[in-house]
């Protein structure tokens, strides 16, 4: 069966990117209105897109033809922090997706705790186990007051469990517990089920195939 993306309606190519592209990262996404409003919400049209410069991208949709308070904030503040998401946290993520009005912080409804920022103004969410203080490095504006923004990572903070070896940068991943996003409807998907495939070089190609 073929789709062809140049004459399906927006909601149609949405439906077959999100049923199909999975699982997605999910940026939990703390701003800061211009009146000191702490905004968070979830955005998994989400990716590490570049570690030179550090690069996060997230893909944030118009609502009602106007820019959602995360995009609103990004670009009068050109500041965020993007927590990721572990299992413990995801029903508290979900709280924060509500569509509240500008001037109702989603940390206070979700009973969030928070933690200033040590670069930047907006705070990290303290429970999530990895958050990325950004600054904006570029914004692509695409139709119906959508922003793909990209994000300057200028401060990365790990919850100490999970430093494996600080001096060598190792992380212990699965002890992250991260979850993504599946499919529309409200599925989501755990990090547990892992398996390893070693990279091979060229040599051991050529011994093997022999
Ligand atoms: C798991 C999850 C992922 C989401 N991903 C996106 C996304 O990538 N882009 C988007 O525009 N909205 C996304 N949403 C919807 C926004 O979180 C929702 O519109 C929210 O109210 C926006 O809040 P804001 O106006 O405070 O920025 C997602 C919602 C959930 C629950």
């Amino acid at each position: 069966m073929e789709f062809d993306f140049q004459t399906l309606s927006g909601k149609d190519r949405y439906k077959l990117l999100v049923a199909t592209v999975v699982p997605r990262p999910i940026a939990w996404v703390v701003t800061q209105s211009a009146s000191g409003v702490v905004n968070a919400a979830p955005y998994s049209f989400f990716n590490a897109i570049a570690g030179s410069p550090p690069l996060l991208a997230i893909s944030i949709d118009g609502r009602d033809g106007e820019r959602k308070d995360t995009a609103v904030n990004i670009r009068h503040s050109g500041q965020f922090v993007v927590n990721l998401v572990n299992d413990a946290m995801s029903h508290d993520m979900v709280v924060t997706a509500i569509d509240f009005d500008p001037t109702v912080s989603e940390t206070t409804e979700a009973k969030l705790a928070t933690t200033p920022s040590i670069k930047i103004a907006p705070p990290r969410i303290t429970a999530s186990p990895v958050a990325f203080e950004c600054e904006i490095f570029q914004t692509v504006e695409l139709p119906g007051n959508r922003d793909l923004v990209l994000g300057h990572v200028v401060m990365m903070h790990v919850v100490d469990e999970a430093v494996m070896d600080a001096a060598r940068c190792y992380i212990d991943t699965p002890k992250l517990d991260l979850v993504g996003r599946m499919h529309s409807g409200g599925w989501y998907s755990r990090t547990r089920d892992q398996f390893e495939i070693p990279r091979i070089d060229v040599a051991d190609w050529k011994t093997s195939a022999g």
